[in-house]
């Protein structure tokens, strides 16, 4: 019985750094799919703002999802200026274009991953 516990224990530790990595992964993958690898990536710069950045200002506000997906769907302009300051990174666009690519259920989806990403 304590064996078994243990060892879904350290199972359980031995998978968080192999799940974050899947997630980062998986961030990517569809963000190459849905044509926004073009200007974003999990960590850096490209265009706009890095992922996990964006995950950090928004973790834990109310509405945090349905804000980003509105931004995606219709785009947003100047709103990473004064962001971008905060967090110390320089943003290379000053809007977004509205992203007709994708369906909302696909930006939901790829939101959700993004607001998962560790940020400490
Ligand atoms: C042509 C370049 C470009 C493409 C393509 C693009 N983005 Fe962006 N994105 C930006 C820029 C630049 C900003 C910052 C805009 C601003 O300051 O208002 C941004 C901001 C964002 C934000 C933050 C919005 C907010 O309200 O704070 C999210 C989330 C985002 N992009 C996700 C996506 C997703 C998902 C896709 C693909 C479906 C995508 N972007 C495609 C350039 C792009």
């Amino acid at each position: 019985m304590k064996k078994s516990v243990l060892a879904i224990l350290t199972l359980g530790i031995l998978s968080i750094p192999a799940f974050s990595q899947n997630l980062e992964s998986q961030i990517e993958k569809l963000a190459k799919e849905y044509g926004c690898a073009g200007c974003h990536a999990v960590d850096k710069v490209v265009a706009g703002p890095p992922y996990r950045i964006v995950a950090k200002e928004y973790k834990g506000k109310p509405n945090a999802k349905e804000t980003l997906v509105k931004s995606v769907l219709g785009g947003t302009m100047m709103k990473w200026q004064s962001k971008a300051r905060k967090y110390g990174i320089k943003i290379k666009m000053a809007y977004m274009p509205a992203q007709h690519g994708v369906t909302k259920e696909q930006v939901e989806k790829l939101i959700d991953l993004i607001l998962k990403l560790d940020t400490k």
